[in-house]
């Protein structure tokens, strides 16, 4: 048995029948073969995923490393190995002076990952700068590549979440940046600095996540537990007659987002401790572990919180963390 405590942010302890270490597609393609039809999960750094308990299979832990940097006259084109860490290769690009990226500053995890869910922050999602994404098809053996378009990104939302769930292991992804860079500055913490360089915005995002989320290496979480739901106008008016105060984004003509860290704050869920795990104080939308924390203990409080949500405001809330048991993927 192979222990995944320190291989996954949230820290639950759980082990696994094997860990195998992928460095290139060509290996996990063998590997698949070796597995037939036998259990595995694949893993990056483990910020996303929380093992709730022993878990039946193979990690295939992603290692496929490199930078390899391309120039046009008007971008930069960087090619980078999924295993590589997604906020080194943000320092990285800043000491070459490539910018872009600063808004996602301090995001754990892999570079692999960062399509999966289109990670975002603070006013970007990482897919304005994504050009293509090389994968190893399961269902076929062959490594192909989806171009951006065809990778159908969304909110947290991509190919790799829908249709081809499952069905892949990413080995690179291609970035195009602008040469000719502009501040992203929308985000209203953002718009205190005067004509910011991406240097200041990087270092105003860092001071900006230390101060609100936990840092998991000192308390486990995996950053938002939930996504935040989107919603139709008629349910929002109808909220809003009751909650004057209700905050909300626009997404298109018919719908709104709502930030769910403000309905758990407003149920009263913020602080609330339970068997080890907390609804942290100064962002209800992060769950941590205080190291005596447990899948079901985990489950349990994120089902409390669903339900409240679901009986007050009439909205579904869906983990955003991926949930892993025994034999496979769950649901909150
Ligand atoms: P893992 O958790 O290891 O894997 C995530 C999923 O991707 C799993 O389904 C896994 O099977 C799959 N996977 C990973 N690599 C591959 C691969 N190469 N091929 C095929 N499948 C693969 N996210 C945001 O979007 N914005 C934020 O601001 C943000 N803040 C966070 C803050 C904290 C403190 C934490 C702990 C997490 C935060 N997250 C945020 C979530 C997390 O950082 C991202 O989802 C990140 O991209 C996960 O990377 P990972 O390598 O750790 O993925
Ligand atoms: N809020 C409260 N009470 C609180 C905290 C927040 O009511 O204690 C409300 C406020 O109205 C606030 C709003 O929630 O304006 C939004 O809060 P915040 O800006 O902290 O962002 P979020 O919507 O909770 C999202 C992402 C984060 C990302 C930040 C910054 C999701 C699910 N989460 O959080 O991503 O870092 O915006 O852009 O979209 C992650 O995915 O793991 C993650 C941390």
């Amino acid at each position: 048995m192979y222990p995944l405590q320190t291989l996954h942010t949230f820290g639950l302890p759980a082990c696994a029948q094997e860990i195998e270490y992928i460095h290139s597609l060509a290996e996990a393609k063998q590997l698949m073969d070796k597995l037939a039809g036998r259990s595995y999960y694949i893993l990056g750094e483990g910020s996303n995923t929380v093992f709730l308990e022993d878990f039946a299979g193979s990690i295939l832990k992603i290692a496929i490393k490199g930078i390899a940097l391309h120039e046009s006259a008007e971008h930069y084109e960087l090619h980078v190995g999924a295993g590589e860490n997604w906020h080194a290769l943000i320092e990285w690009c800043l000491a070459r002076d490539i910018y872009g990226f600063e808004n996602l500053a301090l995001i754990p995890g892999t570079v692999g990952a960062a399509p999966i869910q289109n990670i975002g922050a603070y006013g970007v999602e990482v897919e304005q700068f994504i050009h293509s994404v090389d994968y190893l098809c399961l269902a076929s053996g062959e490594v192909k590549s989806l171009t951006h378009k065809e990778c159908r990104f969304g909110y947290r939302d991509s190919i790799f979440k829908q249709q081809l769930a499952g069905q892949f292991v990413i080995g690179m992804v291609k970035f195009r940046l602008p040469k000719s860079w502009q501040a992203n500055a929308r985000y209203a913490e953002l718009k205190t600095i005067q004509n910011p360089s991406a240097e200041e915005i990087f270092a105003k995002v860092v001071e900006m996540r230390q101060a609100k989320l936990p840092d998991p290496k000192i308390i486990g979480n995996a950053g938002s537990f939930f996504k935040n739901p989107i919603i139709g106008l008629t349910l929002y008016q109808h909220l809003q007659q009751r909650h004057h105060e209700l905050p909300s984004y626009p997404v298109n003509a018919k719908q709104v987002k709502i930030p769910a860290a403000w309905l758990i704050d407003k149920l009263g869920f913020k602080g609330k401790q339970q068997g080890g795990i907390c609804c942290h104080v100064s962002q209800p939308l992060v769950l941590t572990n205080d190291g005596s924390g447990t899948g079901e203990a985990l489950l349990t409080l994120a089902r409390q919180i669903k339900q409240a949500v679901k009986q007050e405001f009439g909205i579904e809330l869906e983990n955003e963390v991926l949930l892993v048991s025994n034999n496979g993927l769950v649901h909150v």
